[in-house]
């Protein structure tokens, strides 16, 4: 059995589940990001993580592409609202294309931004920042766990996952693929060291876990603000 199918017979949802209604959600997107969001369920954990979020929640997706993980909790009717940025103008574009046919549409919103600037206002039962850190230079490292835990309301989760630094093949393997498929350089975070971040902060680790998704290492935490 591999780590998916374990973790979807656990959990009833798959990556394929996951897979099918990022197609759905992106069939009328042209181009390379139509075929990166039907895809990307198989190679990130998504169905593992939606189970993170409880229903009617407000979530602030930090790094959201196209918008794929807000998408899906809406069509799964987790959410009660959300945001999402990225510095990529045209993902966000996509976004705000493809979320007017999402259910609680006039709820949900995608912004371009840069995390390193203005974050939107508001606080959030659920901060979301997946696979973004390692796009982030390590003198900015903990400022994004700062600036998440500001925007986290009361009771709130914050919901990491990033690409584990070992084994090295792993860790190379997804080099490779940030170098091939965005020729960017990544920095990874040592986890050790986010969970430290987070409890200077004042947050709480709940939960934490890792799998193997074809060659890619993936590792998250739950945080929760008390
Ligand atoms: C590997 S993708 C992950 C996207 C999404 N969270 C997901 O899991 O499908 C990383 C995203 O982070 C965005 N990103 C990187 N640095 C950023 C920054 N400083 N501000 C906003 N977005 C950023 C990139 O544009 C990219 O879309």
């Amino acid at each position: 059995m591999t780590d998916i199918e374990a973790h979807s017979r656990a959990n009833g949802l798959a990556a394929r589940d996951v897979a099918k209604l990022a197609r759905h959600i992106f069939a009328d997107v042209r181009g390379g990001i139509k075929y990166k969001q039907g895809l990307r369920p198989y190679i990130c954990p998504f169905h593992v993580l939606v189970d993170y979020i409880s229903s009617n929640a407000t979530l602030l997706d930090v790094g959201c592409v196209a918008g794929l993980f807000i998408s899906v909790l809406a069509r799964l009717g987790r959410l009660q609202s959300a945001v999402g940025f990225d510095a990529d103008r045209a993902a966000i574009s996509a976004a705000q294309n493809i979320s007017r046919a999402l259910p609680n549409s006039s709820r949900i919103r995608f912004e371009h931004r840069d995390a390193h600037e203005m974050w939107p206002d508001g606080l959030f039962d659920v901060v979301c920042l997946i696979d973004v850190m390692h796009h982030v230079s390590p003198d900015k490292q903990a400022e994004l766990i700062t600036n998440a835990t500001e925007h986290l309301a009361e009771g709130g989760i914050l919901l990491y996952k990033d690409m584990a630094c070992r084994p090295l093949w792993r860790a190379w393997a997804n080099r490779l693929h940030d170098l091939l498929s965005v020729g960017e350089w990544i920095y990874y975070a040592k986890l050790d060291d986010v969970i430290a971040w987070a409890r200077a902060e004042g947050l709480h680790l709940d939960d934490r876990g890792s799998m193997n998704m074809l060659w890619y290492r993936h590792e998250w935490c739950v945080f929760h603000r008390l």
